[in-house]
């Protein structure tokens, strides 16, 4: 095997069979292994049926990207692909906010620290961006609750220029609120 290389791309709708696996084996391993970060739990969502995960993923109010490692085998051209990493966006309508909102932000421990991160976050902006040009700033915020003692995260967002969300309260008073607007 050679070449390996990261590619970040949300996933199409209508979702395929395909993307339906990856998504939820994706989504338990980072239930599973950072049950802290989150405010559903592993045993909650390993019960989900099939048809639960499509329809969580197979829907024009959500926005999921994901972070896959391709690796080639230089020989027969066969490449192995991985999905290491994912963040949805969720539409206003969707979240029944008056923002768009950033959930389920995960990256596979073995892939930490390469951008992927930041990456999945750019691809969500951006989306933000192209579908609220010239609308209110509410519509045109992205904004996520974070847990207050999550120093990685906290670090991540604010790389990207995300600040403190004044005037909200969280539902948990562990976690604080912050918003970027997507320019
Ligand atoms: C938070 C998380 C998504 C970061 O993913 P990542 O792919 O490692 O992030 P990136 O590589 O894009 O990091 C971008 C920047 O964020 C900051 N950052 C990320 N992880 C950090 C850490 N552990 N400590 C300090 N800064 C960190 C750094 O500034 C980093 O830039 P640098 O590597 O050039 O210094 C990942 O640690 C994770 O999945 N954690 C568990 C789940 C979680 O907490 N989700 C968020 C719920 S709100």
């Amino acid at each position: 095997m050679s070449n390996p290389r990261y590619e970040v791309f949300p996933i199409s709708v209508p979702v395929s069979d395909e993307d339906v696996t990856n998504y939820s084996r994706l989504r338990l391993l980072g239930l599973k292994t950072n049950p802290e970060a989150f405010g559903s739990t592993f045993a909650g969502e390993s019960t989900n049926t099939r048809e639960t995960w499509r329809a969580r993923i197979d829907t024009k109010e959500r926005f999921t990207v994901i972070a896959r490692l391709v690796t080639e085998d230089g020989s027969t051209k066969d490449a192995r692909k991985e999905w290491v990493g994912t963040a949805s966006v969720l539409t206003p309508e969707m979240a029944r906010s008056a923002s768009h909102v950033l959930v389920g932000m995960w990256v596979h421990p073995e892939h930490r620290r390469k951008g992927l991160g930041k990456r999945l976050i750019e691809v969500g902006i951006e989306w933000v961006r192209a579908r609220t040009e010239g609308m209110t700033v509410e519509r045109r915020q992205l904004m996520l609750e974070v847990h207050r003692g999550n120093d990685a995260a906290k670090a991540l967002y604010g790389d990207l220029g995300f600040v403190e969300l004044k005037d909200f309260e969280c539902h948990d008073a562990g976690r604080i609120p912050l918003f970027v607007v997507a320019n």
